[in-house]
């Protein structure tokens, strides 16, 4: 008798032992051949540059919302802030962030497309703050970040992972890691339609204090822009090219740099001029040094009279 219940308490254990051993096997088998599974526990992929923007839908929504109720209420009829924000998610969730294309964006960059009158392109290129405390000035003036598109993704960050939620908020590639990232691949993508769009005389503002030079082939205006640009539908091209008030001139109007830009304009058929300090820009520069001798209302007849 305690024979036989010893023979069936050792039958009990083996079994369990199996059972156990098969749901351990099932287990390991299951993470093999169902890598996905595998990735939902997962960590997300590691990269150099900041993740994406916490609250990212939010704020995508509101400065659409805000675009559409301050900037431009005639748009606010044909544009869908949700559909804009879907469309932007279906472009790189769960996606690997490395293998970004235009196309990804392609029903964005429809949803939120607007016309842009002509004359009114402002491009600028290590000009940012002043470009736009300029188009903000001025009312007219558009710069791809007056555009609902730039509006609502100017600053912010985004990139899919292949792990859930989708979403990598720790970390996105730079472009040094990969070249196709959904930063670079939106702004390739939003700066070419902006520039294709252009019509009439076109700005463009640029920085005569780099020491590099104020025209630069690898920035987005000197790689993207100038070659999108239709030679059919723009008059001119307008150089404004700005020197830091009491900075160094590194470059004027008949810089190399500036000389170069020309020659690959005029062989595109583009009619260009140029000017040292556009003094509308510059009075802006001015409220900030307010007491600089280039700041003087009559620069040169203050002395005299
Ligand atoms: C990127 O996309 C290509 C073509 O769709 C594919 O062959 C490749 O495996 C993808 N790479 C990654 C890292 O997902
Ligand atoms: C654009 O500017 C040109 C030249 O100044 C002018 O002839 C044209 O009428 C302007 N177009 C619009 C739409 O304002
Ligand atoms: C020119 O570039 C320098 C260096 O990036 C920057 O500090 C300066 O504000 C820029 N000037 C203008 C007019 O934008
Ligand atoms: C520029 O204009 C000339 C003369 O009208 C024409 O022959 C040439 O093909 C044009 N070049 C480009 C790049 O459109």
């Amino acid at each position: 008798m305690p024979g036989s219940r010893r023979r069936q308490r050792g039958v009990l254990l083996a079994g369990i032992a199996l059972l156990l051993a098969a749901l351990v096997l099932a287990v390991v088998l299951a993470s093999v051949f169902m890598p996905g599974r595998e990735a939902s526990g997962g960590r997300p992929l590691r990269w150099q540059d900041r993740g994406t923007t916490r609250n990212l839908r939010e704020i995508v929504l509101g400065r659409c919302y805000s675009y559409l109720a301050e900037r431009h209420p005639a748009l606010g009829r044909d544009t869908d802030c949700l559909k804009i924000w879907e469309s932007l998610k279906y472009a790189f969730i769960y996606k690997n962030p490395c293998n970004t294309t235009a196309e990804d964006y392609q029903p964005l960059m429809e949803l939120a497309s607007h016309p842009i009158p002509c004359n009114k392109s402002l491009f600028w290129s290590k000009t940012n703050d002043l470009a736009h405390r300029y188009t903000k000035s001025s009312h007219g003036f558009l710069t791809l970040e007056d555009t609902l598109l730039g509006y609502m993704f100017d600053g912010v960050s985004w990139c899919g992972d292949p792990s859930v939620p989708g979403i990598n908020y720790e970390s996105c590639p730079k472009r040094s890691e990969c070249e196709s990232n959904p930063g670079s691949v939106f702004w390739k993508t939003a700066s070419k339609r902006f520039a294709e769009a252009a019509c009439g005389v076109v700005q463009v503002m640029l920085n005569g204090s780099i020491e590099a030079g104020a025209f630069r082939s690898s920035s987005i205006f000197g790689s993207i822009e100038v070659f999108n640009l239709n030679p059919d539908k723009v008059s001119e091209i307008q150089i404004w090219l700005m020197h830091d008030i009491g900075g160094p001139q590194s470059e004027s109007c008949s810089g190399h740099s500036i000389q170069r830009l020309k020659r690959i304009l005029e062989e595109r058929n583009f009619t260009i001029t140029c000017e040292d300090n556009y003094r509308p820009v510059q009075l802006l520069q001015c409220v900030r040094n307010p007491d600089h001798e280039d700041c003087r209302l009559c620069p040169s007849s203050m002395e005299t009279s």
